[in-house]
C-alpha cells in the first residue's frame, strides 16, 4: 500500500483509510464467495450510507433475528478488517455495506443473483458532510480549511477516492449487477416511497404496517435515539457522538456547474440537477 498521508494508503488505485484495511484483506475480495441471497449496501462516503443501512436491516430484520447489537455488526462493512468475523459462516441472508469501487468487488457479484442498492448524494452535500466528518472523525487529520478539503475532495485524495469517479464507475458497469440505484434526495423527498422501492427491489413482501413501522424507524429524529443506528457505540475518542446523524438534509444551493462539467458524459439524470432546472 503506498503512504499518501498520515491517514491514507492507496491501493489499487483506490484511496483507504489506514487504519481500516490491509492489503491482503482486499485482495481476498477476489475469491469472497457470493451467495444468490446475499445484499450489498454500495455507497461513496457520506451519502447516507447508515440511513439505507437502517431501511435494509429493518426489512431483513424478521429474517435475520434479533442477534446483532447493532446495524453495523448486522450489516459489516466488506473491505474494514473484522477479526472476529468469517462470513462464510454466517446464515442467509447475508448483508454487507461496502464504499469500494467495481473491480475492488467480489468478482462474483457480475453473476447477477446478489442484490446491490447503490445510493448517492449530490455533490455539495457530499462535500459539506464528508468535511465535517474529517473534522470529527480521529483517523483523519483535520482539513486545513474547507476550501483546502474541497480541493482534496475534487482531486479524489480523500477516503473511497473520488466522488466523480465512483458514481462513474458503479453507473457505467451497471449491466453487470442486479442493482438498484437511489439518491439521498429521494430518501429526503419521500422516505415510504424510497422503502417501498427497496422491499420491492429485495423481494420482501411486507405489510402495510411492517412498511410504515420501517418508515418510522428511519426518521432522523428516532435513528438519532437508535442506539443499534446511531453508531454511538462508537468511542467518543475514535468518532464524536452525533457525527454520523449530523443534520441530515439536502441543501443544494447555488450553482453546481463545475460539478455537472465533470458528469455531462454520464447518461444518468440526477435528481438534483432536476430539480434546480425546473425551478
Ligand atoms: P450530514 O453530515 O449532511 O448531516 P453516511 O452514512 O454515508 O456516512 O452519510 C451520513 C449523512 O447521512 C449525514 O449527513 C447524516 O446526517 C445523513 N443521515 C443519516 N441518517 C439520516 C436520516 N435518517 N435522515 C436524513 N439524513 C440522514
Amino acid at each position: 500500500m503506498e503512504k499518501l498521508t498520515d491517514d491514507l494508503v492507496k491501493y489499487k488505485d483506490y484511496v483507504f483509510a489506514k487504519d481500516l484495511v490491509n492489503a491482503e484483506h482486499i485482495d481476498s475480495l477476489q475469491t469472497f464467495e457470493i451467495r444468490d441471497s446475499d445484499i450489498f449496501l454500495v455507497t461513496y462516503p457520506k451519502s447516507g450510507t447508515i440511513w439505507a443501512q437502517q431501511i435494509i436491516t429493518s426489512i431483513c430484520e424478521s429474517e435475520m433475528g434479533d442477534v446483532y447489537p447493532n446495524n453495523l455488526e448486522m450489516m459489516p462493512w466488506l473491505e474494514y478488517i473484522d477479526k472476529s468475523s468469517d462470513y462464510s459462516l454466517r446464515p442467509n441472508p447475508r448483508l454487507f455495506a461496502s464504499h469500494l469501487t467495481p473491480v475492488l468487488m467480489p468478482p462474483g457479484l457480475r453473476d447477477k443473483k446478489a442484490k446491490m442498492i447503490y445510493v448517492m448524494r449530490n455533490p455539495k452535500d457530499n462535500v459539506t458532510s464528508y468535511y465535517h466528518w474529517c473534522i470529527n472523525w480521529a483517523m483523519f487529520e483535520t482539513p486545513k480549511s474547507f476550501e483546502d478539503f474541497l480541493d482534496q475532495w475534487l482531486a479524489g485524495n480523500v477516503g473511497a477516492s473520488s466522488w466523480f469517479d465512483h458514481i462513474k464507475e458503479w453507473h457505467s458497469k451497471r449491466d453487470q449487477y442486479n442493482i438498484l440505484f437511489l439518491t439521498y434526495e429521494d430518501m429526503i423527498m419521500d422516505l415510504k416511497t424510497a422503502v417501498l422501492k427497496i422491499c420491492r427491489f429485495l423481494e420482501r413482501d411486507l405489510t402495510e404496517a411492517d412498511i410504515n413501522k420501517i418508515v418510522e424507524k428511519a426518521t432522523f429524529k428516532n435513528m438519532k435515539n437508535d442506539r443499534k443506528a446511531n453508531y454511538e457505540f462508537i468511542p467518543e475518542d475514535i468518532l464524536k457522538k452525533g457525527q454520523f446523524l449530523r443534520k441530515g438534509q439536502a441543501i443544494v444551493r447555488g450553482s453546481t456547474r463545475s460539478f455537472e462539467e465533470r458528469m455531462k458524459d454520464m447518461t444518468l439524470k440526477f435528481i438534483w440537477d432536476m430539480a434546480r432546472q425546473s425551478e
